[in-house]
């Protein structure tokens, strides 16, 4: 361990930074080690990351001191937010800006810190086709994170643009379900456009990637996806995975979809529309060829759904 350069990973109990964790288990001989940040160690993922080798410490993104003192002597620190857990677009940069401040107090060699475009350049200020929320933003979790960028200004850091998770079907409650004929449905703003999506776990192996190539990719803005594909392309390759009849796709409209009035609906709404109406730059701005260079393991959606069967199964099929 003490040869080894450490790398500090927000979030290691959560989706993105435990998979940055798990990316560094996995490579013992790589010659980097993981410190695991999360707010409580004695929380059941943290000890399970402690059993498997990571060194666990506590901080917290409100509390930049907390930061500092757990990225010291740190080499590199991957950085992420969770918006979800507070839905405010100030509180997340205001964390981005705690994690620079204490990385750059800590003068470690390379941040990657994940981020995502700023929804705002797509559209013009006046443009009316989706509410501005939160006063200023059109997605805030991603123009927050965009605006966040320039906090590491002065930090050697890589900008990871990452893309939908398809572990959104059992994490966040997206997996199709059956309607009232029985038949398994789903139902976006997406239209006929493609979402960028990719396995969350991906995240970590591409991240350590950058990590492992060095400091050339300081400076440099890294844009990741799996693949893109159409909720319709989605819906015929889980119908075929999971065994099941066709899945129906029903393609509302984003006011409606704002308008069902589950917590971030707004924001959803307005994401997946960004999703539908700028296919094109969204998709430009990820690469499937530049995430499969960094994670040679990188998997396209039948082979998420492959692995990930036995989770999606039950989120298909609700108690
Ligand atoms: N879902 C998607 O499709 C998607 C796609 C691209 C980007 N994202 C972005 O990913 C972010 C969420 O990451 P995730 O999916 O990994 O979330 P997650 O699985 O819900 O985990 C959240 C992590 O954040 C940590 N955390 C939250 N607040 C913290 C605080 N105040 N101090 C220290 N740690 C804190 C938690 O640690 P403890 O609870 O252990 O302290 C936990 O490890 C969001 O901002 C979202 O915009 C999501």
């Amino acid at each position: 361990m003490a040869d080894k350069k450490i790398i500090a990973v927000v979030g290691a109990t959560g989706a993105q930074g435990g998979s940055v964790v798990e990316a560094i288990l996995a490579d013992p001989n790589g010659g980097f080690a993981a410190r695991a940040i999360t707010r409580d160690p004695a929380k059941d993922k943290a000890k399970a990351l402690a059993a498997k080798g990571a060194e666990v410490v506590q901080a917290d993104l409100d509390d930049v001191e907390s930061l500092k003192k757990a990225f010291a002597g740190a080499y590199g620190v991957y950085g992420v937010t969770n918006f979800w857990e507070h839905f405010s677009g100030e509180k997340e940069k205001a964390q981005a800006k705690n994690i620079a401040d204490a990385a750059k107090a800590a003068g470690v060699k390379h941040v990657v810190w994940s981020t995502l475009e700023d929804t705002r350049k797509l559209m013009a200020a006046d443009d009316k086709r989706m509410p501005m929320l939160q006063e200023k933003y059109r997605v805030p979790h991603f123009d927050a994170k965009a605006e966040a960028n320039a906090y590491f200004a002065g930090v050697p850091t890589t900008f990871l643009v990452t893309s939908f998770y398809w572990d959104n079907l059992y994490m966040f409650g997206l997996a199709p379900k059956k309607g009232a004929d029985g038949q398994y449905e789903w139902t976006f703003p997406m239209g006929t456009s493609k979402l960028a999506g990719m396995a969350a776990e991906d995240i970590g192996k591409v991240a350590y990637g950058i990590i492992k190539a060095g400091t050339g990719y300081v400076g440099q803005t890294v844009g990741i996806v799996g693949e893109n594909l159409t909720m319709t392309e989605m819906g015929e390759k889980i119908s075929k995975t999971m065994g099941v009849g066709p899945v129906r796709y029903n393609a509302v409209d984003a006011d409606a979809y704002r308008g069902f009035g589950f917590p971030g609906a707004d924001e959803m709404g307005n994401m997946f529309q960004v999703y539908r109406d700028f296919e094109n730059e969204v998709t430009a701005a990820r690469s499937a060829d530049v995430a499969r260079q960094l994670n040679p393991q990188l998997q396209n959606f039948d082979q998420f759904l492959a692995k990930n069967k036995s989770k999606i199964e039950p989120a298909m099929n609700p108690a």
